[in-house]
């Protein structure tokens, strides 16, 4: 790919955002190599892949060649140790700052020195992570929107002590790969989801206050606003849990009540009713994470 300074990516974590991720690399032609902890999360990381891929097939976006192709561009594995030769590896497990710290020192160890090392929180601070390394010139925030392989935006944060270069390269790939980047420093929600997350949050807390049904909320932004998804379709698309995560970590941040989350959420979460991914949300789902949005 021209004018890209990467030419084998990693990807550690294939879960939703990982695999859609890895899928966005590959069809870059950039050789992949995806990280789970186990064969079982490996299994499951190949069956998004090869189900994003088919679903492009199936739509006539891909041929089958152009599926394999794209497919056999990513070795998978569950040995950290075949990132050596990684220039870029990017982190997308969840979201707990303890398990992120032990994802970038097994990363640390095992990559180039010159390796620049991504990660695509959400909602944790990228400094944290940073300054858990012993490269923290090299670490950078690598944001995706959820699908990633359709969402155009890609937010590349720099920290106070990422260099300019790593920041720079990072963003002539997302170009490369065809999506748009913005660079941002490191602040709680960065730029799109600071906004979203407070219309979203907003939505719900109008549901609790028996201002309009779901159904309604729904409906108004979508045909009213122009959205693609109403609110409430939309966090059972992104997941009730990390919208969970995010409206905290953006509440931590800001104090600014608009961010703290609707209570509905929580019981939501609590409840095990994640949205898509189980199959209950606001809505419900005939099978998790298979079902179109309502
Ligand atoms: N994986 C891969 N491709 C997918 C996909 C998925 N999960 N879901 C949809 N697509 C593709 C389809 O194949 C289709 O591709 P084509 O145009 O090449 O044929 C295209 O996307 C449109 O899909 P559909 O026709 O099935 O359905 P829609 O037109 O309703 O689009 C959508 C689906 C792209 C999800 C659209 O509804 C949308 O853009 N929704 C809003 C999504 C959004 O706002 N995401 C950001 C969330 S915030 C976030 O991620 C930040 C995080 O930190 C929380």
């Amino acid at each position: 790919m021209s004018g890209v300074s990467f030419s084998k990516v990693g990807v550690v974590g294939l879960g939703t955002m990982g695999a859609g991720i890895a899928e966005v690399l590959a069809r870059g032609e950039l050789a992949v190599v995806g990280i789970e902890i186990n064969r079982d999360a490996l299994e499951r990381g190949r069956g998004h892949l090869e189900k994003s891929t088919g679903r492009a097939v199936k739509r006539g976006r891909l041929t089958e060649d152009g599926q394999r192709a794209i497919l056999d561009r990513i070795a998978l594995s569950t040995d950290f140790g075949d990132l050596a030769d990684c220039d870029l590896v990017i982190e997308a497990v969840p979201e707990r700052l303890d398990l992120k710290r032990k994802v970038f020192a097994e990363l640390d160890r095992v990559c180039r020195a010159d390796a620049v090392l991504a990660t695509n929180t959400s909602s944790l601070s990228v400094t944290d992570i940073a300054v858990s390394t012993g490269r923290p010139t090299k670490i950078v925030g690598v944001h995706f929107f959820n699908p990633a392989p359709v969402m155009k935006l890609v937010e590349v944060i720099g920290t106070v002590l990422t260099e300019d270069g790593a920041v720079g390269r990072v963003a002539d790939l997302v170009t490369a790969l065809g999506k748009t980047p913005v660079v941002i420093g490191d602040r709680a929600g960065f730029v799109a989801n600071r906004l979203l997350f407070g219309y979203l949050n907003q939505a719900a807390g109008m549901l609790e206050a028996g201002h309009a049904t779901r159904d309604d909320i729904d409906a108004a932004m979508k045909v009213g606003g122009g959205l693609p998804m109403g609110p409430f379709t939309l966090m059972d698309l992104i997941g009730l849990d990390t919208c969970l995560e995010v409206l905290e970590a953006i509440y931590a941040e800001s104090r600014d009540r608009r961010h703290a989350p609707a209570p509905v959420l929580r019981e939501l979460v609590t409840a095990g009713l994640l949205g898509r991914k189980t199959g209950r949300g606001f809505y419900s789902y005939d099978a998790p994470a298979e079902a179109e949005a309502p």
